[in-house]
């Protein structure tokens, strides 16, 4: 990359005096990134029409893909956008919190941040400093995840310091992110209906449990066709992809770890597996993802996991079960099914 270098000023929350700057940065229009409860985002004044577009470079990638606005307040979201009676119950549900609601957006939010559409999607995050930050800056936050393009995203400040130092103004470490991926993205086909777009910690069934009809955008199981377009333009690439290629193992643990086992201690291998498989567990090329009962847990060390396998060049090939479908489980397989290009084999 040609671009000039920019001198990043890393702030530790709390640090009153620090988040005053870091709203002044996001008003005049420059970058900063700070924690949320899912990941670390990358935020930029929403208003500011050039505001993708700088988002963007510092990502490394040129993109139609739009960004998220975040807002201290749910009852800020009808200055943006046509707010639907089902945002409300939503938003008394879930709000703040990791539930991202696409709609109508209003002419006030530039068209470069949503990529064209003519929705705009909202979330009004949970986590201290992400809505400190928001409230002293006095307009709304557009933030993609804060990483490099390709790679996965961030959950701890130096994940952001390994990807943006040099790119952009500002990082606020606001230690771990609670969660550890992304929010659930759900649009509205009607008054009752919701489809999700990508899943997240706000699950299925909890948006059943509110009296909500909820479908799956294909995108986020299945390989869609080429010509085929999902309903979030940004699920159509290739996230969370580590350096080597990721193989996801269908299959009992006993089937699996019996087809796992040759592979242990072959150091060009890395074995993604879970407390529970002792005969796995204890090699040397063996990451325990955490209790095959505790899915928050394994998606909170997903992506230092990815990462770390990407500072680790011997390793050339990654293998990892077949994440459950239910709850979280979901969001754990949709990011997994991304980062192995839909690889499955069955054991
Ligand atoms: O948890 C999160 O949502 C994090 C934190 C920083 O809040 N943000 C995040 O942003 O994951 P990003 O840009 O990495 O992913 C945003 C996703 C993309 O897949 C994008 O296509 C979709 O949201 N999206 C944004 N605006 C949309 C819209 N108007 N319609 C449909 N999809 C939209
Ligand atoms: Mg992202």
């Amino acid at each position: 990359m040609s671009e000039k270098l920019i001198d990043t000023k890393v702030i530790t929350y709390p640090d009153p005096e620090g988040m005053k700057k870091a709203a002044e940065l996001i008003k005049s229009g420059a970058l900063v990134a700070f924690p949320t409860e899912t990941v670390y985002g990358l935020g930029a004044n929403a208003l500011m029409p050039d505001a993708a577009e700088k988002v963007y470079r510092a990502k490394g990638r040129p993109s139609d893909n739009p960004l998220i606005i975040h807002l201290a307040d749910a009852r800020d979201a009808e200055k943006y956008c046509y707010v639907t009676s089902g945002f409300e119950r939503l938003a008394k549900a879930f709000m703040p919190g990791p539930l991202t609601v696409v709609m109508k957006k209003k002419d006030i939010i530039p068209s470069t941040v949503t990529g064209g559409l003519d929705t705009v999607a909202v979330r009004i995050p949970s986590q201290i400093a992400a809505r400190e930050l928001i409230s002293l800056a006095g307009v709304p936050i557009a933030a993609p995840s804060a990483n490099l393009s390709g790679r996965p995203s961030t959950t701890s400040a130096d994940h952001v310091i390994s990807d943006m130092l040099g790119r952009i103004d500002m990082i606020i470490d606001g230690g771990e992110c609670d969660i550890g991926l992304e929010s659930t993205i759900v649009s509205f086909c009607g008054e009752n209906k919701l489809k999700m777009l990508r899943p997240g910690k706000i699950t299925l069934e909890m948006l059943e449990n509110e009296g909500f009809e909820v479908e799956l955008d294909k995108a986020v199981t299945e390989k869609l066709a080429e010509g085929e377009r999902p309903a979030a333009p940004g699920m159509k690439y290739r996230h969370y992809a580590p350096g080597a290629p990721v193989t996801l193992i269908e299959g009992d643990s006993a089937d699996r770890n019996a087809f796992l086992a040759p592979l242990a201690d072959d150091k060009s291998v890395a074995i993604i597996c879970f407390e529970e498989d002792e005969e796995i567990k204890n090699a040397s090329n063996a990451y325990v993802i955490g209790s095959k009962n505790d899915p928050e847990g394994q998606a909170h060390r997903l992506f230092s996991m990815l990462r770390a396998f990407d500072d680790k060049d011997e390793i050339k090939q990654i293998y990892a079960p077949l994440p459950e479908k239910s709850g979280i489980g979901l969001a754990i397989f949709n990011r997994m099914l991304k980062a192995s290009g839909y690889t499955v084999i069955k054991v």
